[in-house]
């Protein structure tokens, strides 16, 4: 029976070749920051309220101007297509249907013109290529297919490393493609001779480009003239450099664990961010949330909303799009459950005094 997330990632392996659910779940290295953005959550305890009249929940909120259902967003997630035939045009019709946002990855299986016409509310997750007329086509292209901003990942200057993907060789199978990348020559892994480690690691060093620095959020604002969040912050003085650079929102993530492994926990950081760059940028974060409480808690210590990422793909393997709402579904009733007992009405009304740290 599925009743939370954690019965469809016990699911999940289903019928997934091993290197595949290995890329899929794996952290990097000894995957201490993986485990450790999941039991930090057990550190910080409720305080609910009570006797507030919480007959009607309301979960409804604005990102960027763009109203939607709940806070809870879907992360850029790579490759979906390996879980699920139905892949990222699953994920983006189930976000269409809850009406959220989902965060379109750069290395997707399907491009930005098969996901335009299902949902209005896409985002574009940018691995900035060394190939500078490649990501500016790709930064024009995102504001004319009507994409809402650019996540631009900034904790990859090059691949952490996966040691179960270099154990097992993981190549994306030959069969998919990389919809952002047709004509090009990383259309596909096929091209990729003498294989040994993991085919990501490969194709990565040819994407990120180390080279970049701040200056260059001013420069991915002007090309796409769109809207552009950091993703991968962890510090706040690197929050406060992206917004003095133009940044229009920070997400707080270490990327699942999957980058540097020891990195700090996100939950530990929203506080500390959220002081220092004050009540109005736009805050997002990520790593590990998987219960209406986590929410709850990311919420009340300053963040605006969070995302999901390895939840999506549990979904799509289980069942496709409907596996994605199926797990939009369970951790939108959690929030409202969450918010009900602990008094807080509307997402507004998440304070800060609701948790206490226990450490
Ligand atoms: C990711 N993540 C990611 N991030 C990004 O900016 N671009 C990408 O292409 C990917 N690809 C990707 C693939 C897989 C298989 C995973 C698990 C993760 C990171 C993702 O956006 C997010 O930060 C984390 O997944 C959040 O943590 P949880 O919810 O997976 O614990
Ligand atoms: C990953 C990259 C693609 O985490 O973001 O595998």
């Amino acid at each position: 029976m599925i009743i939370n997330l954690f019965d469809l990632e016990k699911e999940f392996p289903n019928k997934l070749p091993d290197a595949i659910e290995g890329y899929y779940s794996s952290g990097a290295r000894d995957e201490v920051t993986l485990k450790r953005n999941r039991s930090i959550f057990d550190e910080y305890e409720l305080l609910p309220k009570f006797l507030k009249d919480v007959s009607n929940i309301n979960t409804k909120t604005k990102i960027l101007n763009l109203e939607i259902d709940s806070p809870i967003l879907l992360a850029p997630v790579a490759m979906q297509q390996m879980a699920h035939a139905d892949g990222e045009l699953g994920t983006a019709k189930a976000a269409n249907k809850f009406n959220t946002i989902m965060t379109h990855s750069t290395i997707a299986n399907f491009g930005i013109d098969d996901l335009s016409p299902v949902h209005d509310k896409l985002f574009f997750q940018l691995y900035f290529s060394k190939d500078r007329d490649f990501t500016k086509n790709i930064l024009i292209k995102c504001k004319k297919k009507n994409y809402k901003a650019i996540v631009f990942t900034v904790d990859a200057p090059r691949l952490g490393t996966r040691e179960r993907d270099e154990r097992s060789s993981f190549k994306m199978p030959d069969n998919l493609k990389l919809g952002n990348f047709i004509g090009t020559k990383f259309e596909n892994f096929n091209n990729i001779e003498n294989l040994e480690g993991s085919s990501m690691s490969i194709h990565s060093d040819h994407l990120f480009d180390p080279t970049l620095t701040f200056e260059i959020i001013e420069w991915i604002k002007e090309v796409s003239e769109l809207p552009v969040l950091v993703k991968g912050i962890l510090r706040p003085d690197d929050a406060q450099n992206a917004l003095n650079h133009g940044a229009d929102g920070i997400i707080i993530s270490n990327h699942g664990g999957r980058q540097l492994d020891t990195a700090v926990p996100t939950l530990k950081q929203i506080e500390p961010i959220r002081k220092q760059i004050g009540n109005e940028p736009l805050l997002i974060v990520d790593g590990g949330i998987r219960r209406g409480t986590d929410i709850l808690k990311c919420i009340a210590l300053g963040a605006n909303a969070v995302q999901i990422g390895r939840p999506l793909l549990w979904g799509l393997n289980h069942s496709g799009q409907s596996g994605v709402e199926l797990v939009l579904d369970i951790i939108n009733k959690e929030l409202i459950e969450s918010m009900t007992l602990s008094g807080c009405r509307d997402i507004g009304e998440i304070d800060r005094d609701l948790v206490l740290i226990n450490r």
